[in-house]
């Protein structure tokens, strides 16, 4: 640290112990669970003595969540550490944290950076103060011990959303599977499930705060185990407990749903019918170097079991384009399997190569950029297609709204989605967010549905 540094944070000790309070500022990159987890480190953060603050400008600490899972994440956040560097420059009592997935993947190379003053890996967050405490006396500081046993699960989240309406909980951290595509086992470490009594507690305090959904998170919620209660009775006494409370959940595994589970989803009507189930290919060869540990007829079986099971369940799915070794037939398999669940939804992606995962030891990343791109194109043009078709589907019916916010597109529309998940925008009518209303479905585009409201509040 800087001499002058160094007497900036002199200067603002006495300031701090006469009720000053250093301003946080939170950049979040990556998946649900780090939405979540910076909420975490809010909470955190904010015990220490610390303001969260969502002008950047008049942040004396930023902290960058970030994500490893694409190569085009991580360049995205060297993007915004040369941002910072440029700040750092302006403001010299600026200091830089990078948590998360790429501070556990990266570690000390990202202290190398100038900019970075601290590096901590997702199951450090409660260091972080003290971390920050080391920075004042000029040392950088790195924290990337995993755990075996780390959930926050006492940790009361400080929300960050800016409506009150949906919010995240994380019900287990970690992953315990292979994909041998996959770095977040390297960055996340072991699975670990979180007592459900904390899980309930913290439902009931956000209840009481006027939420009115809430998504149950975890890399394999099928998965989670705690004592006896599994996934189907986690959902279940969920369910029970908070009967008007909207519950969702991801991700759910091919390998590991269970018919328990969706049993469970059938006899509560507030858990929303809608499934986010990465299949990532439809060639069972490709999965099998994937490591998924299942086959594309298993993928169907399941799929099948859900439609019977839930008859109006609306799924989506995650799919990698240029896999190692895919050929053009894996590829057509891919398309093929699309058509033929009709996903209502897809996060879609071109293969990118971890180094360290599995597959970067064992495969060679063979697929030709320009072809990972083709095939990535034609699956995102079929999608667009089968989520048209999903939307036109809801043409003329009513669906079931929680409005959530103003519409990005006008302020005098509002926006909320309905249990399966589609985006629903239509005149305010006099209705507010957080409120459950009814909307009949007059038009739609591939990416929302479009209707009024239809004889009320629901
Ligand atoms: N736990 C979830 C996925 C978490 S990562 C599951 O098992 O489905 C989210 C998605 O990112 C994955 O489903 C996959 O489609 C994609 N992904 C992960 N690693 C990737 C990589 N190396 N290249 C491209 N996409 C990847
Ligand atoms: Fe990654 Fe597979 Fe775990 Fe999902 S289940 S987080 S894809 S290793
Ligand atoms: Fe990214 Fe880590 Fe989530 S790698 S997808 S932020 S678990």
């Amino acid at each position: 640290m800087s001499e002058l540094k160094k007497d900036i944070f002199k200067s603002l000790k006495p300031l701090y112990y006469s009720g000053y309070r250093p301003k946080l500022y939170i950049e979040t990159y990556g998946c649900q669970m780090n939405v979540n987890d910076s909420e975490v480190v809010a909470a955190i953060m904010q015990k220490a003595g610390y303001s969260i603050t969502k002008d950047i400008g008049e942040a004396n600490v930023i902290l960058v969540n970030t994500c490893s899972v694409r190569d085009n994440a991580e360049q995205r956040i060297w993007g915004r550490l040369e941002c910072f560097k440029v700040e750092k420059k302006r403001r010299r009592d600026l200091t830089v944290g990078v948590i998360g997935c790429m501070a556990e993947r990266l570690k000390e190379t990202l202290l190398e950076n100038n900019t970075v003053d601290i590096v901590a890996g997702p199951d450090a967050y409660r260091k972080l103060p003290d971390m920050l405490e080391q920075t004042e006396r000029g040392q950088k500081g790195i924290n990337v011990l995993l755990s075996r046993e780390e959930t926050y699960a006492d940790i009361s989240p400080v929300r960050m959303d800016k409506t009150g309406v949906s919010a995240f909980i994380s019900i287990m951290r970690g992953c315990n599977n292979v994909c041998s595509f996959c770095v977040v086992p390297y960055t996340r470490g072991v699975e670990r499930s979180r007592n459900p009594e904390t899980v309930i507690d913290e439902i009931l305090s956000l209840s009481r705060k006027g939420y009115r959904e809430i998504t149950l998170l975890g890399q394999n919620v099928d998965s989670y185990k705690y004592g006896n209660v599994n996934f189907a009775r986690l959902l279940q006494s969920v369910a029970e407990t908070f009967p008007n409370m909207r519950i969702r959940f991801s991700t759910s595994h091919p390998k590991d749903m269970t018919d328990e589970a969706l049993e469970t989803m059938s006899r509560y009507s507030n858990i929303c019918n809608y499934i986010h189930l990465p299949v990532q290919s439809g060639s069972t060869e490709v999965l099998e170097r994937m490591n998924r540990k299942y086959t594309r007829e298993d993928y169907l079986h399941r799929i099948e079991k859900i439609r019977k099971i839930l008859p109006d369940c609306a799924i989506s799915t995650d799919i990698i384009t240029g896999f190692c070794g895919e050929t053009a037939k894996d590829h057509r398999d891919t398309l093929s399997l699309m058509r033929e669940v009709a996903f209502d939804f897809a996060y879609m992606f071109k293969y990118s190569e971890r180094s360290n995962t599995k597959a970067a030891r064992m495969f060679e990343d063979d697929v030709p950029e320009k072809k990972k791109i083709e095939r990535l194109t034609e699956v995102i043009a079929l999608q667009a297609e089968l989520s048209l078709k999903s939307h036109r589907k809801h043409i003329g019916s009513v669906v079931e709204v929680l409005v959530e916010d103003v519409s990005k597109r006008s302020n005098e529309d509002l926006c909320g989605r309905t249990p399966q998940n589609n985006m629903v925008v239509f005149p305010k009518s006099g209705c507010k967010i957080g409120d459950t209303v009814k909307i009949k479905i007059t038009d739609c585009t591939q990416a929302t549905l479009k209707g009024k409201i239809y004889g009320g509040q629901a």
